[in-house]
């Protein structure tokens, strides 16, 4: 195996396309110098159209966590309620660092692989209202569930319009629409690693005028995550500390791959890569953990059937080059998940199917040879709209 680069199906580190990985081998530059800031202006003005925005992004040197924090600490006070809707583990991590700068947080728990619903959402905050801030996860990467936000911030800013609205989008901005400004939405937070095709290292952090404005205000410490020192130091075309630049060269490929692409097929992408990973994994009996209505474009989680023994099952997958993921926190041995978010294909998509087909098959399963990887294919032509027998009659 070792001819063969595996087919890394994690929802994030993804894998990096050949342009990507010779931009990280680039020699070093000054980061105070002209080719710096020309590439820092190429990465904003890029992920401007991404997140929606005409307004600022901040690039911070640090893991998705750390842009969540910055959200947290840029926006809020000690003492400040905050409503943090939950939907799953990473949901919970938001509403942690809250709590642990002392905010006092109200939390939703919504249930594991559901997703949030915008007539509670708007009941609680008339309920136990008023909140200076909303925290929602866009993509719960831990349950493959992706939140409605444009209806989740359209109940916000109904029912409380004074609540900053922040949204943890580091698993799916990039990969599939997002309107913040359109929506009304106060931070956003997405991370190098996942739809940007790079390596681990960078947040990129965007705020309304609103967010910005309650920066003034916000007495949360901060030093390193401060993004008005962020905000006023890319605008002289630099970081205010030395950045990680071999993941700056890397999102700046990156971004102009996307480009050329072209955002509309890259979204497309994503949806064919998810219809197939779901019709694939359904066809080898692996039940849909999300409510469907609203699986998640980047990651599909699926549960693990009793009797199926999943530890030899991934080995194997492993061992021929196809690398899943685990379920996280209490869906530990529960669930595995497939990521498709990136620079991922529906060929490597139906590769994997192929492999996970193959090695249930083996061990028994009752599957008829090729049947998850034709289902995959099909439900990955549908979502172009193309159809067996329509192709079959152009
Ligand atoms: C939805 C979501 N939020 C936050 C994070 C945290 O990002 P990082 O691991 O880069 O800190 C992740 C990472 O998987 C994520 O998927």
């Amino acid at each position: 195996m070792d001819r063969f680069e595996p087919n890394l199906r994690i929802p994030g580190p993804t894998a990096l396309p050949p342009t990507v990985r010779e931009a990280g081998a680039r020699q070093m530059i000054n980061h105070r110098g002209p080719e710096f800031a020309a590439m820092l202006a190429r990465i904003v003005d890029g992920m401007r159209p991404f997140f929606g925005t005409t307004g600022d992004v901040a690039v911070l040197s640090c893991a998705g966590t750390g842009g969540l924090e910055a959200a947290v600490v840029n926006t809020l006070s000690p003492g400040d309620r905050v409503l943090g809707v939950s939907i799953g583990s990473f949901g919970d991590r938001f509403a942690k660092i809250a709590s642990v700068y002392g905010a006092d947080v109200v939390k939703v728990d919504v249930e594991w692989g559901r997703a949030a619903n915008p007539v509670a959402v708007r009941q609680t905050l008339i309920d136990q209202g008023p909140f200076r801030a909303a925290l929602l996860t866009h993509n719960e990467t831990s349950t493959g569930v992706m939140n409605p936000i444009p209806e989740l911030a359209a109940a916000i800013r109904e029912s409380s319009p004074e609540t900053l609205i922040l949204v943890d989008s580091v698993s799916a901005l990039g990969a599939v629409p997002f309107a913040m400004d359109e929506w009304g939405v106060d931070v956003v937070v997405t991370g190098s690693q996942k739809a940007w095709m790079a390596a681990p290292g960078l947040a990129m952090v965007a705020a309304s005028e609103r967010g910005w404005a309650a920066m003034e205000t916000a007495r949360m410490p901060r030093f390193y995550l401060d993004l008005r020192r962020h905000r006023d130091s890319h605008a002289g075309g630099e970081t205010p500390w030395t950045p990680a630049i071999g993941v700056v060269y890397q999102v700046d490929e990156g971004i102009r791959l996307m480009h050329a692409e072209g955002a509309d097929a890259v979204f497309a992408r994503h949806e064919a890569c998810a219809a197939a990973t779901r019709a694939g994994l359904a066809a080898l009996g692996f039940e849909l953990f999300a409510d469907p209505r609203f699986a998640s474009r980047t990651v599909t989680c699926v549960r693990i059937a009793d009797g199926v023994d999943w530890k030899s099952v991934n080995a194997e997958v492993k061992r021929r080059g196809v690398v899943l993921a685990g379920g996280q926190g209490k869906l530990a041995g529960k669930v595995f998940r497939v990521g498709h978010l990136g620079s991922v294909t529906v060929e490597e998509i139906l590769g994997a199917i192929a492999v996970l087909e193959s090695v249930v098959i083996e061990q028994g399963a009752d599957v008829e040879p090729g049947s998850a990887v034709g289902a995959a294919q099909a439900a990955a032509l549908g979502t172009r709209g193309i159809h067996r027998s329509a192709a079959a009659t152009a």
